[in-house]
C-alpha cells in the first residue's frame, strides 16, 4: 500500500490561529461551562482525575522530543471518556425536566420525581453506557438503540448498567434516526451525543462533560506546553471539548490541533476540505468502531472549523499497530482501544509520511499530547488484535 493510501491530510488557514475564541464557540463550551461540570461532576462517588501518562521511551523510538497521553481507561469504572459526557447530559435533563437539582438527584432525595423519566440513545457503545449509568445512578429509566455493526461485547456491557437494548437495522446513522422518531412517540428523551438542527441544548451539556477531562489534562501538563495535540473524531465532540478550551485559554500559543479519523468515517474532514458540514464520503467500515460517524455534529464544527489546524484521515491498519504499541512500551505499557489508540495511530501514519510531518511541523522537537479515549472496551476485539488479555498487560499503578 502506497503513502498516499495511508494518510490524507488538510491544513486550515494558518491565520485562524490569530482568532480569537468567540460567541459562537462559548455557546458551546466556555469557562463558565467548564466549571459548572467541573463542580458538579467531582461530587460524583468514584470521581477521580485520571492520569496523564508520560512516555519517554515511546517518545524517542517515534523520534519525537516527548509524548503524553490521557488515559480515559478507568473514567468511571466505565472503560472511556464518554462516561463524563453521557452521565452529564442525562443528570442535566433530569434536572430541567423535574425542576430539581443536579445534588438531590444524584443524593436520591428526587427519586420519586426521577423515576417515571426515560432517556435513550443511538450509540457505537461507549456514550450508551454512560447513558445507562447515569440514568441507573439517578434512579431514571433508560432505553439503548444498537445499529447492527456494534459487538456483542459492546451489547452487553451497557446491558450491565441496567438499559433496555434495542437493535436496529443499518448504520450509526439510521439507529440515530429511528431513536428519535421513537422517542417523539412515546415521550422519551434523547441524550444524544451529537447535536442536528433544533436539537443542541443536550448535546452542548454532553459535550461540556467532556471538557472536564480537558481542564484536568492543562492542570497536570504544568508548565510544559505540547506542541501537537492529536485528537481521534467521530461525530466531532471530542475533538472539540478537547481543542475548544485550550484554544479558550491559551489563544495562538494552544498546540497544534490535528484531528484523527479513519478513512471510512471522515465526515469532519470532509467538512473541512469543503469548508462547511459535509457528509463523509466513507463506508462507515472501520476497526475503530467508535469513530463509525457519517456525520459531523454541527455544534462541535462550530469549534473545529477554526480551531483545529489539520485534518486527517488514515488506514485502519494503525489503528492496531498503535494498540500493540502502547500495549508493548516497555516503561509503561498502557491498554487503549482501537479507537482509544486513535490518535496515536494518526501520529503514526503521519510519521510515515516525510511532507505531511513537514506541512504539520511534526519533527524532533515535537513533544505530542494524545488521548487513549477508551480502554479495552471489547475485550475479544482486544484480544484478537493484540494477542494478549488486558489483565495480561500488566499496566502500572500509574496508568491507574
Ligand atoms: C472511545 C472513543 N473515542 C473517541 C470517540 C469520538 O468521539 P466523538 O464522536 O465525540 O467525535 C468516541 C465516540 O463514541 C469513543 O467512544
Amino acid at each position: 500500500m502506497g503513502a498516499a493510501d495511508d494518510l490524507r491530510l488538510h491544513l486550515n488557514a494558518p491565520r485562524n490561529r490569530g482568532l480569537t475564541y468567540g460567541p459562537a464557540q462559548s455557546r458551546v463550551i466556555s469557562r463558565e461551562t467548564r466549571e459548572q461540570a467541573r463542580a458538579v461532576i467531582s461530587r460524583w462517588p468514584g470521581y477521580a482525575p485520571t492520569p496523564l501518562v508520560d512516555l519517554p521511551r515511546l517518545a524517542r523510538r517515534l523520534g519525537v522530543a516527548g509524548l503524553r497521553i490521557k488515559h480515559e481507561r478507568h473514567r468511571f469504572d466505565l472503560g472511556s471518556f464518554k462516561a463524563l459526557g453521557g452521565a452529564y447530559g442525562v443528570l442535566r435533563v433530569l434536572a430541567r425536566e423535574t425542576g430539581r437539582s443536579m445534588e438531590d438527584i444524584i443524593a436520591g432525595r428526587s427519586a420519586d420525581a426521577v423515576r417515571d423519566v426515560t432517556v435513550c440513545c443511538a450509540t457505537d457503545g461507549n456514550h450508551g453506557r454512560a447513558v445507562a449509568w447515569g440514568a441507573t445512578l439517578a434512579g431514571a429509566r433508560s432505553v439503548i438503540y444498537l445499529h447492527e455493526h456494534v459487538s456483542p461485547g459492546r451489547e452487553e456491557a451497557i446491558a450491565a448498567r441496567g438499559a433496555r437494548i434495542v437493535r436496529v437495522p443499518g448504520t450509526y446513522d439510521d439507529s440515530v434516526r429511528m431513536v428519535a422518531e421513537d422517542a417523539r412517540r412515546r415521550g422519551w428523551i434523547v441524550v444524544s451525543d451529537t447535536s442536528w438542527p433544533g436539537y443542541e441544548e443536550i448535546p452542548a451539556w454532553v459535550m461540556q462533560g467532556y471538557s472536564v477531562m480537558t481542564d484536568e489534562m492543562m492542570e497536570q501538563m504544568g508548565d510544559r506546553h505540547p506542541t501537537h495535540l492529536f485528537v481521534q473524531a467521530g461525530v466531532g465532540g471530542l475533538a472539540a471539548a478537547a481543542i475548544g478550551p485550550f484554544w479558550e485559554d491559551l489563544g495562538s500559543r494552544r498546540p497544534f490541533g490535528v484531528v484523527v479519523e479513519p478513512h471510512a468515517a471522515d465526515c469532519v474532514y470532509q467538512s473541512a476540505v469543503h469548508g462547511a458540514l459535509t457528509d463523509g464520503t466513507g463506508s462507515l467500515e472501520t476497526v475503530m468502531a467508535c469513530l463509525a460517524a457519517g456525520r459531523t455534529s454541527p455544534l462541535a464544527w462550530e469549534i473545529l472549523r477554526e480551531g483545529a489546524d489539520a485534518f486527517i484521515t488514515i488506514a485502519d491498519r494503525f489503528a492496531p499497530a498503535a494498540m500493540t504499541m502502547l500495549a508493548r512500551d516497555a516503561s509503561m505499557p498502557l491498554v487503549a482501544g482501537e479507537s482509544g489508540a486513535a490518535g496515536l495511530a494518526g501520529v503514526l501514519a503521519t510519521l510515515a509520511d516525510a511532507s505531511a510531518c513537514d506541512r504539520i511541523g511534526l519533527d524532533a522537537g515535537s513533544d505530542l499530547l494524545l488521548i487513549a479515549s477508551e480502554g479495552a472496551t471489547d475485550p475479544a476485539i482486544y484480544i484478537r488484535i493484540v494477542g494478549a488479555r488486558p489483565e495480561d498487560i500488566g499496566e502500572a499503578a500509574a496508568g491507574r
